[in-house]
């Protein structure tokens, strides 16, 4: 493996914490992570020399599955009994003993309030027990910084295009914790859009994943469904009259296999469509060439392509988390808690968690460059 370079903010590797220092004998600062903001429970154990050394996942999706949506109570619940096991099964495979540990992050928000809390409340114990401090995360800048886990990760600055079930938002990216907002959608997200027009499809919950195989077999063109706010200017997006178009199209109609493939093309290009010419616009709005897609939606390989094509037409590149990370997940957290507390963020000893939390009042982290202008270089193993 070779020489792993400093994570961005890095304090001289002699300030890292004691029982830091991996088998070879570098000192990293070690975290451990919990997601829990919505339907997946999930630890992660990030190292910043040795990079990502394990990260568990338990998927809540057949539990909610028989309701069409995310029950939050049930979520909470299920985040209580699955958590600590996951933590246990993380350290085991990080080979980590909680002396090792340099703090403990978790999603502190947005997200269900109750899910979250289920999070926070057992971070802050075992951190409270181990005596390491405690660092609540901002999920979506867990999303914004997934890329850094690439081999290849995205330079700064770039603009963000975040699509994912509860947000679309196009960002300025000038560092960690700099973020500006240029767009978002003012009603739907995208992946809600996905999720509803899968709906009426009768797909299962969650719908995107099974509306983009659908729409493999489809027809483009047979659907021409609405793009709203390309014909105006800026960066605003919107996306709920897309599931009204689509009842409309299904009216009266027999639900054949043919006519809900077409119709699942449709949609998926109606919503690819429009995210593909608005972060064309962001990036020409903040003249730059580099874009990161994250969030559920960017696992789309529809979307994806587009993006691809429509901006290395440019001259420019397209960054991505890999797939398994663009939805939720706890590594993402885990790289933006090393982040912070690098840069001496700590929580109190209160449990807290928030379920409205603005990403632009997050405070800036300071990180080092390469010469390339990328960093974490560090975060892969
Ligand atoms: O980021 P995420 O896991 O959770 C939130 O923070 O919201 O995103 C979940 C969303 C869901 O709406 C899901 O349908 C969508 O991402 N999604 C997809 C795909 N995979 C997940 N949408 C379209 N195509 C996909 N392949
Ligand atoms: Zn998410």
């Amino acid at each position: 493996m070779a020489k792993a370079k400093a994570f961005p903010g890095a304090p001289p590797s002699e300030t890292a914490g004691p029982g830091a220092l991996d088998e070879a004998g570098r000192a990293g600062l070690r975290v451990l992570a919990l997601e829990s903001s919505c339907d997946e429970s999930a630890a992660a154990v990030l190292d910043e020399s040795g990079g990502l050394l394990a990260h568990e996942l338990y998927s809540q999706v057949e539990l909610h599955r028989i309701y069409g949506g995310v029950v939050p109570e049930l979520a909470s619940r299920d985040h209580v009994r699955r958590l600590l096991p996951l933590v246990e099964r993380a350290l085991a495979a990080a080979g980590t003993a909680p002396q090792q540990l340099a703090g403990v992050a978790f999603t502190a928000g947005p997200g269900l309030i109750g899910a979250l809390l289920t999070g926070a409340a057992l971070a802050r114990s075992l951190a409270y027990a181990w005596q390491v401090p405690a660092i609540g995360v901002h999920h979506l800048e867990g999303h914004l910084l997934a890329p850094l886990l690439e081999p290849d990760p995205p330079p700064f600055p770039h603009v963000a295009l975040l699509v994912s079930g509860g947000h679309t938002l196009l960002i300025e990216v000038t560092g960690i914790g700099r973020y500006r907002i240029l767009g978002e959608t003012s009603d739907d997200a995208a992946g809600e859009a996905f999720d509803k027009t899968a709906k009426l499809l009768g797909l299962p919950y969650p719908g995107g994943p099974e509306l983009a195989r659908l729409a493999q077999s489809g027809t483009p063109g047979v659907f021409q469904y609405p793009r709203p706010m390309l014909d105006r200017p800026g960066l605003e997006l919107s996306f709920s009259g897309l599931k009204t178009a689509v009842l409309h199209s299904l009216r009266g109609r027999e639900l054949t296999p043919k006519l809900r493939a077409d119709v699942a093309r449709g949609v998926e290009e109606a919503i690819v469509g429009t995210l593909a010419v608005k972060a064309v616009r962001a990036l020409e709005a903040s003249g730059l060439d580099m874009l990161v897609v994250s969030g559920g939606v960017s696992a789309n390989q529809r979307l994806r392509a587009a993006l691809d094509e429509a901006i290395g037409r440019r001259g420019g590149r397209v960054y991505y988390p890999r797939v398994e990370f663009c939805t939720d997940n706890a590594a993402m957290i885990a790289v933006a808690g090393l982040a912070r507390l690098k840069a001496g963020e700590r929580e109190g000893l209160a449990i807290q968690a928030r379920a409205q939390w603005p990403l632009d009042t997050l405070t800036a982290v300071p990180f080092q460059h390469d010469a390339t202008g990328a960093a974490a270089q560090s975060l892969h193993a």
